[in-house]
């Protein structure tokens, strides 16, 4: 199982993550990235068919705010 959540503090809005993994990432009003299936807490697991792309989107961000985990996230952000 895969998880994700958007370290938000490190976000700087690129918007990278969303043309990698559109169906992952979304944007809030500032640009900054979020989870949307679970609003970004990082409790959803990612569906197997969404794997590579969520691997492209943390590759892909300059300042490492996507973070992935085989178990999900507890941190509230
Ligand atoms: Fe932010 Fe990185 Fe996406 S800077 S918009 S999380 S690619």
């Amino acid at each position: 199982s895969k998880y994700t959540i958007v370290d938000k503090e490190t976000c700087i809005a690129c918007g990278a993550c969303g043309s990698a993994a559109p169906e992952i990432f979304d944007y809030d009003d500032e640009g900054i990235s979020y989870v949307i299936s679970d609003n970004n807490q990082g409790t959803s697991q990612i569906p197997e068919e969404l794997h590579d792309d969520l691997a492209d989107a943390c590759d892909g961000c300059p300042t490492d705010s996507i973070k992935i985990g085989d178990t999900p996230f507890h941190v509230l952000n």
